[in-house]
């Protein structure tokens, strides 16, 4: 058998990623393996159509594909993200029809589960036969079980080729140019924001689409003008490298503009709306590119306290995965989530009026400095980062651990709670005497809900 690598890390050989590819070739050396370096070498497989090609044959005659890549940004790099826009762009969507597919990640396990999601549905959009994947924590490698496991995952894939077994789609097809176009009326009723600084961030402001028509209708809901940026008139260099060398005082090795664009223009805007068109199961790979860039300032919440909404272009409700990863992006942030607003209504009063509620509602919020209270996506976020932050990724990520140490990031680790502790020990102890036990386990839910009850009835708070 014959299986075509597409590896998506920019670092290209010097991949984590990689090396669990290369510890599957070392086992199963059988096998025919062509490995592609596309996040490395987006740039030259765009400018040169031989390279794409030969990517795209060895796809043809190959039994199945590995997309081996880390996780960045709740999602894969921007660079790989780029090539899977590019099969699109190029028509070559065919060549990977009917092929099995697998999907490898390294990462430290945050958020791996939406770049995952996400590769699985752009699979099922190339209708190939999606098997699985194996989300690896960077490390995964040092532990023979995770190793012995890994090789399991393999040899089943494999297994699952050679007799040809059926697999299911998971993700229904987007509906194509189903959208109405999108007639705006101005504003009726003008909201001040004169103490407000509001940025759109977008990729595509061409006055004639369904988005910048929204990015319009936005802005006129308010008194005075807004900022609306665009991606491309911003120097930016290239795609993250992935070299880490921001990880001990942030910065960022790159000279080009968009450090200090987002330490400055989005670091200060009060209201921040991202607006862009779906590609693919996302928003650009420009797009995943300025997210990928932002993380100069590695695991410390930077853009904080902000009022952040959406505008998109495209079957949003349709990609609960995008949803997820953009709600959770906001409140990893310490931000506040607005609302998505998108074109996928016929009606373009609603759209008027949900633009005109997402204007009000940011500068109401933002006055408040009403942030909602976060979920699940930060509570465990934060959590991974934190450990990992004090723990193993504290040499390369000092600029982290010095923010997470004088921000009380630390103070958040249960056994610093001196309450607890003794509360723990004392009931501990006393539980081990069944009487008491008994006692204790009757009167818990009672004894716990006294004080959450007091303050809940409490005329004074
Ligand atoms: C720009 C950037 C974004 C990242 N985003 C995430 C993330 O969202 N979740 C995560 O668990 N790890 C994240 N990481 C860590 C990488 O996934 C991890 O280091 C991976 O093992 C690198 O693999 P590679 O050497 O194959 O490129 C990110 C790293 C970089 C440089």
């Amino acid at each position: 058998m014959k299986f075509t690598i597409i590896s998506g890390s920019p670092k290209g050989e010097g991949s984590v990623t990689l090396q669990y590819l290369l510890y599957i070739q070392k086992h199963f050396p059988q096998y025919e393996y062509e490995i592609f370096h596309v996040g490395k070498k987006i740039k030259s497989i765009e400018a040169n159509q031989d390279k794409f090609d030969a990517i795209i044959d060895s796809v043809k005659s190959s039994d199945a594909v590995f997309w081996i890549t880390p996780v960045f940004y709740f999602l894969i790099p921007a660079q790989l993200k780029r090539f899977i826009e590019l099969i699109h762009e190029r028509g070559a969507a065919e060549s990977f029809q009917g092929k099995y597919a697998t999907a490898v990640s390294t990462s430290i396990k945050f958020f791996d589960t939406t770049a995952h999601n996400y590769l699985h549905a752009v699979c099922d959009d190339l209708k190939m036969k999606y098997v699985g994947f194996n989300s690896l924590d960077m490390w995964d490698i040092f532990t023979l079980s995770k190793r012995d496991q890994f090789l399991l995952f393999a040899k089943n894939f494999f297994s699952i080729i050679e007799k040809k077994e059926p697999v299911s789609s998971q993700y229904l097809p987007l509906p194509e140019n189903g959208l109405k176009k999108y007639s705006p009326e101005k504003s009726a009723q003008k909201i001040d924001n004169s103490n407000k600084n509001i940025v759109v961030l977008t990729d595509e402001y061409k006055q004639e689409t369904n988005l910048g028509k929204m990015i319009n209708r936005f802005s006129d809901s308010f008194t005075q003008d807004i900022q609306i940026v665009e991606i491309n008139k911003i120097n930016i260099k290239g795609g993250c490298l992935s070299c880490i060398q921001c990880g001990y005082d942030n910065n960022c090795i790159y000279k080009d503009e968009f450090t200090d664009f987002w330490k400055s223009t989005m670091k200060n805007a009060d209201i921040i709306i991202f607006a862009g068109e779906i590609r693919d199961r996302y928003l650009s790979s420009q797009f995943k590119m300025v997210f990928d860039r932002s993380f100069f300032m590695n695991h410390t919440p930077f853009l904080t306290e902000k009022q952040m909404g959406f505008i998109i272009s495209g079957p949003l409700s349709q990609i609960a995965n995008l949803k997820h990863l953009f709600s959770a992006y906001v409140e990893c942030q310490n931000s506040n989530f607005l609302d998505f607003v998108t074109d996928e209504y016929d009606d373009s009063e609603k759209i008027d009026n949900l633009l005109q509620s997402m204007a009000d509602h940011a500068v109401t919020y933002s006055d408040q400095k009403y942030v909602r209270p976060h979920t699940f996506y930060k509570e465990g976020g934060m959590k991974i980062f934190r450990d990992d932050v004090y723990g193993r990724l504290r040499f390369i990520c000092q600029a982290d651990h010095r923010w997470y140490r004088d921000n009380g990031i630390y103070a958040t680790f249960p056994q610093r709670n001196k309450f607890t502790k003794s509360r723990n020990r004392k009931l501990m102890f006393l539980t081990r005497f069944k009487f008491i036990r008994e006692k204790l386990y009757k009167r818990i839910n009672k004894e716990m809900l006294k004080p959450i009850h007091k303050i809940a009835v409490d005329p004074d708070k």
